[in-house]
C-alpha cells in the first residue's frame, strides 16, 4: 500500500507525486496470448503515462484480462467484479477513483452485458482492439461507459505500439511474441474463432524487428504465439510465400537469439518446411506442443478436426523421425457429446502409443454459440469425470517416466530467473521442464552445462558441471 504521503488526488485520479504517474493493475487468465497482450497493454498505457503495479489496492487502472475458453468463465469474472466493487466503493469514500476495465474474451463474448451485470466496470475491450485502449480509457474517464467490441484485426497488429525498452528489459531472459491470432479452423467445441476472430498473420518485417529488440533487451529465448501458430504465413524476405518454418529459420540467424519455441499448433498444419527446421535448427528447442483432443475417429469427426487419429500418429512418427529427443505434448478433451466408451479407449490407446512428456486435459464444457453446445447428445459429468480421471492418470505417468529418463543427462540451461531458495536459480530444460540449480544470480541469462541429478514434483534438479560451458545446443 501506498501511504497517504506518497498519494495525492489530481482531477479524482490518485497520482504518485514523486512519478506524477498512474498506476494500473492488470490481471490476467487463460493463455499465453493474454499474457502477450497484458503486457502489450501495459506498454500502450506506459506511453499514457500509466505505471504498472503488482498491488491491486494501489491502482488507479484496474484491468481484467479474462478469458473464455472452458466454463464458468464470465461467472469467475462476474464474483471477482463484486470484489472490486467494495475497492471501487472505498476508494470513492476517500474522494478517488478506481476505474475497472474488463478485456479479453470474456469482455468479446459479452460485451454490453458486462456493463449491464456490474455497473461498477467502465470499460469493456475485446482482444482486436486494445491499440485503442487509452482512447477508450480518457472516454470513460470523462463519465461514458465505454464498450469497444467491434473489430478489423488487422488494425491491432497495425497499431500496436512498439514496446518500450524498459517495459521489455523487465521482461527478463524469455519472451512472448505473438505472429498469428484468431482462427478460422472451428472447432466444434471451441470459442475461440468466435472471440479472437479470424486467422490473421503478422507481416515477416514486424516480427523479425520486435525479436530484435527483444534480443537487444537481453531476452535469449522467445516463443512464438498464435492460436494456431503454424498456420502463421506470409511473403517472405525472398518474396516468395512463407510458413512457420521458414520464419523460424529466419528467426534463428538472430544473433544472441539462444532458443525458439512456438505455440499452440494445429496437426493439419504441420508442414514439411516446419518439421524440417525441427531436423536443421539447434536453435528450435525439441518440444513440440500439439493438441489431438480425442483419439477416436468419430470424435475427432463430430469436433470438426479434420484429421483422424492414425493421420495424428503417422505425423508423430514423421516429426520423430526429424527430430527423435523432440517432447510431445498435448491438450485433451473427454466427454464430447455422443463420446462412448469405446471411444474414450480410443483416446486412452493414442495416449499410449504417443507418450505424452506433458499434457493439458479438460472435461467437455459447452461453450454458448458453439456447435457442441447445440448437441441433444451431452454426457453426464460424473462420466466426464471417471475418464478424465483415468486419462490424467496415465498422462501422469508417462510425464513421471519421461522426467526420470532425464536423470543423468547433460543439458544446456538456460538460467532465467531465483528460485525460491536462496541461492538457486531456475532454468528451463530443452523440453520446458523447469530446472532447480545452486548458482549465482549474476549468472541469470548464462547458458551452462548441467546434469540432471533427480526429479522432483513439477521440476527436475541439476548440478552445475565445472569446468565446461555451455553451446546453444543440448
Ligand atoms: N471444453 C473443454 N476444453 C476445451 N478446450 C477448448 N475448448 C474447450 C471446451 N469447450 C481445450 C482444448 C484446447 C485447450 C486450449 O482448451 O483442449 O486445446
Ligand atoms: Fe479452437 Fe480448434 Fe481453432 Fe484451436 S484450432 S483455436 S481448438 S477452433
Amino acid at each position: 500500500m501506498q501511504t497517504q504521503a506518497e498519494t495525492d488526488t489530481i482531477d479524482g485520479v490518485r497520482t504518485d507525486t514523486r512519478t506524477n504517474k498512474r498506476k494500473v493493475f492488470v490481471k490476467t487468465y487463460g493463455c499465453q496470448m493474454n499474457v502477450y497482450d497484458s503486457e502489450r497493454m501495459a506498454d500502450a498505457l506506459s506511453k499514457d503515462g500509466y505505471q504498472p503495479t503488482d498491488n491491486p489496492e494501489e491502482a488507479d487502472l484496474l484491468l481484467l484480462n479474462t478469458c473464455h475458453i472452458r466454463e464458468k468463465a464470465a461467472e469467475k469474472v462476474y464474483s471477482e467484479l463484486g470484489r472490486i466493487r467494495k475497492l471501487k466503493e472505498a476508494r470513492a469514500e476517500d474522494g478517488a477513483e478506481l476505474m475497472v476495465g474488463v478485456a479479453g474474451c470474456v469482455a468479446q463474448a459479452e460485451g454490453q452485458e458486462i456493463i449491464r451485470r456490474a455497473p461498477i466496470v467502465d470499460l469493456v475491450i475485446g482482444p482486436q482492439t486494445y491499440h485503442r485502449l487509452p482512447q477508450a480509457i480518457a472516454r470513460a474517464r470523462k463519465g461514458e461507459k465505454v464498450v469497444e467490441t467491434e473489430y478489423a484485426i488487422e488494425d491491432k497488429f497495425d497499431h500496436l505500439p512498439e514496446p518500450e525498452k524498459k517495459v521489455i528489459a523487465s521482461r527478463g531472459i524469455t519472451a512472448f511474441l505473438t505472429v498469428q491470432e484468431g482462427c478460422d479452423k472451428f472447432c466444434t467445441f471451441c470459442v475461440v474463432p468466435y472471440t479472437r476472430g479470424s486467422e490473421v498473420s503478422r507481416p515477416v518485417d514486424q516480427i523479425a524487428r520486435e525479436a530484435r529488440q527483444l534480443v537487444a533487451a537481453g531476452v535469449r529465448e522467445i516463443t512464438l504465439l498464435g492460436q494456431n501458430v503454424n498456420a502463421w504465413h506470409g511473403e517472405g524476405e525472398d518474396g516468395r510465400e512463407w510458413g512457420l518454418g521458414e520464419l523460424l529459420r529466419l528467426l534463428a540467424g538472430i544473433e544472441g537469439l539462444e532458443r525458439l519455441r512456438y505455440t499452440t499448433s494445429h496437426p493439419r498444419d504441420m508442414d514439411d518446411a516446419l518439421i524440417a527446421a525441427h531436423r536443421d535448427l539447434d536453435k528450435l528447442m525439441p518440444y513440440l506442443h500439439l493438441p489431438v483432443q480425442a483419439g477416436s475417429d468419430s470424435v475427432l469427426k463430430a469436433m470438426n478436426r479434420r484429421h483422424t487419429a492414425d493421420d495424428y500418429l503417422r505425423l508423430v512418427d514423421r516429426i520423430r523421425a526429424a527430430r527423435p529427443d523432440i517432447a510431445l505434448s498435448g491438450d485433451f478433451i473427454v466427454g464430447f457429446p455422443g463420446e462412448t466408451d469405446a471411444d474414450f479407449e480410443d483416446t486412452l490407446r493414442l495416449v499410449e502409443r504417443v507418450r505424452y512428456a506433458q499434457a493439458f486435459s479438460f472435461k467437455y464444457s459447452p461453450r454458448p454459440g458453439t456447435p457442441g453446445a447445440e448437441r441433444d447428445d451431452h454426457i453426464p459429468e460424473d462420466v466426464k469425470s471417471d475418464r478424465l480421471e483415468r486419462l490424467q492418470a496415465l498422462l501422469r505417468k508417462h510425464q513421471t517416466e519421461f522426467a526420470e529418463s532425464r536423470v543423468g543427462m547433460t543439458i544446456d540451461l538456460l538460467l532465467e530467473k531465483p528460485g525460491r531458495r536462496p541461492g538457486q536459480l531456475i532454468g528451463r530444460s530443452p523440453w520446458l521442464q523447469p530446472v532447480i540449480i545452486d548458482a549465482k544470480s549474476s549468472q541469470i541469462g548464462e547458458i551452462i552445462k548441467v546434469r540432471i541429478t533427480q526429479t522432483g514434483t513439477n521440476s527436475l534438479f541439476a548440478e552445475i558441471l565445472q569446468g565446461e560451458s555451455g553451446s546453444s545446443t543440448i
